[in-house]
């Protein structure tokens, strides 16, 4: 293995890439970077402004401002913005759903690819998303592309409901689940792919650690 290597990992919503991401990470002394969070971040902020979603033109004159505080540690991902930190009122419905209407924006995509560009300035990063082996990093070292079944993918959602009064029902979260699916494939603007060179993993019957340790092998193998 390359020192300071770029190691991309893509997939679906549910497929694991965050734990996977953030675990490969700390075992390796790299960087881990959320892209999703930023993509979140940008539809949060926006809608406290009260901007239109669907308008290019005030999303990006939002963007030449915004500039949230990224940190990385063995926790995870953390976004500040005017010295608070967001990260927790990222992980709402409403949020996911905002960020993937953001998310066809090319300018947008541009913001948020040069914000993951900028911190992996050095290498030594685990990025996770959607596009990471096929728009940010296509030099990357390792790509992975993780993916499970839908009713796997959206059973692991529905545990981000644990301790809630009245989770969704399992039939809506599926729907949810595949509908963002739908629309992270099939947007013009860098779709939801295999990147080419990247090691699939289905992690259906698999669990992080297994994913994890995959990964590892992969990696120290070359
Ligand atoms: O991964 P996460 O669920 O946090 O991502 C939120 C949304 O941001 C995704 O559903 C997707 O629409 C978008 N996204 C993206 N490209 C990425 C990461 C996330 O389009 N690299």
């Amino acid at each position: 293995m390359g020192a300071r290597a770029v190691i991309t990992i893509d997939g679906p919503a549910g497929a694991g890439k965050s734990t996977v991401a953030r675990l490969l990470a700390r075992s390796l002394g790299y960087l881990y970077l959320d892209s999703g969070a930023l993509y979140r971040a940008v539809a949060w902020q926006a809608s406290r402004l009260g901007l239109d979603l669907g308008d290019p033109r005030a999303l990006s004159s939002f963007l030449a401002e915004f500039k949230p505080e990224v940190t990385s540690d063995k926790e995870g991902f953390h976004l500040w913005v005017n010295g608070q930190e967001i990260s927790k009122e990222l992980r709402t419905p409403q949020v996911s759903r905002a960020a993937s209407r953001v998310a066809v924006l090319p300018r947008v995509r541009r913001w948020v690819k040069e914000r993951l560009r900028h911190l992996a300035r050095a290498g030594g990063v685990v990025a996770e998303g959607r596009d990471q082996g096929t728009v940010v990093f296509p030099e990357a070292e390792y790509k992975f592309f993780l993916d499970a079944a839908l009713p796997t993918r959206a059973a692991r959602r529905r545990q981000d409901w644990q301790g809630a009064d009245s989770p969704p029902l399992m039939e809506n979260i599926m729907a949810e689940v595949a509908a963002r699916d739908r629309q992270d494939e099939t947007r013009a603007e860098a779709p939801l792919a295999i990147p080419q060179g990247a090691i699939f993993i289905d992690t259906t019957d698999l669990s992080i650690e297994e994913v994890v340790g995959q990964c590892l092998a992969r990696i120290r193998a070359s």
